[in-house]
């Protein structure tokens, strides 16, 4: 495992939502933090497969509360970040090499992801406080399409977006 990974097992152990404001990404710097961005991407695409797999009867309402609570939040200071600093880097680096990727969609992806999640935490909401599950095949459908959705953004920056920034990020240790 290396430092970053590390770094980003640390985090993602010791916090839920204060590490990923800009000012603790921003003392990370852009590899370690999307490490640790996509670490909770990841993690949080677990716990939502989790409740799908258990609806309709099995399901915990805590769990449920509790995902409900992030879901939005981690989303919103993970696409802050990423298009504050990390797009741009990106964008910066690649700007001679004659790659342009456009990163619209990325951007793209993350209105609808935000959206999606806002859509989900009322339904886990209202699971949350005792309602009834009275369409659980839809929620299920839902769950999955979000997370997969989710998953594949992740993998996309990770094939793409983060070797460059790693490079990046070596070449020029002080400009982070
Ligand atoms: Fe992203």
């Amino acid at each position: 495992m290396s430092i970053s990974q590390k770094e980003s097992a640390a985090h993602l152990r010791s916090c839920e939502l204060g590490c990923l404001s800009s000012e603790e990404l921003g003392k990370l710097g852009p590899f370690a933090a999307m490490t640790l961005i996509h670490d909770k991407k990841v993690a949080l695409c677990e716990e939502l497969e989790n409740i799908a797999d258990c609806l309709p009867s099995n399901v915990d309402e805590l769990t449920c509360l509790s995902v409900a609570a992030k879901l939005l939040p981690i989303l919103r200071l993970a696409h802050e970040y990423e298009e504050s600093v990390i797009f741009p880097t990106y964008e910066k680096a690649v700007a001679d090499t004659g790659q342009n990727m456009s990163i619209d969609r990325l951007r793209g992806e993350h209105i609808s992801d935000e959206c999606f999640a806002a859509d989900l935490t009322g339904i886990l909401l209202k699971i949350g406080h005792g309602g009834y599950v009275d369409q659980a095949e839809t929620f299920r459908f839902m769950l999955r399409g979000f997370f997969y959705s989710l998953r594949r953004h992740v993998a996309f920056e990770n094939e793409h977006v983060v070797p460059i920034i790693r490079k990046s990020t070596l070449s020029h240790p002080n400009r982070f």
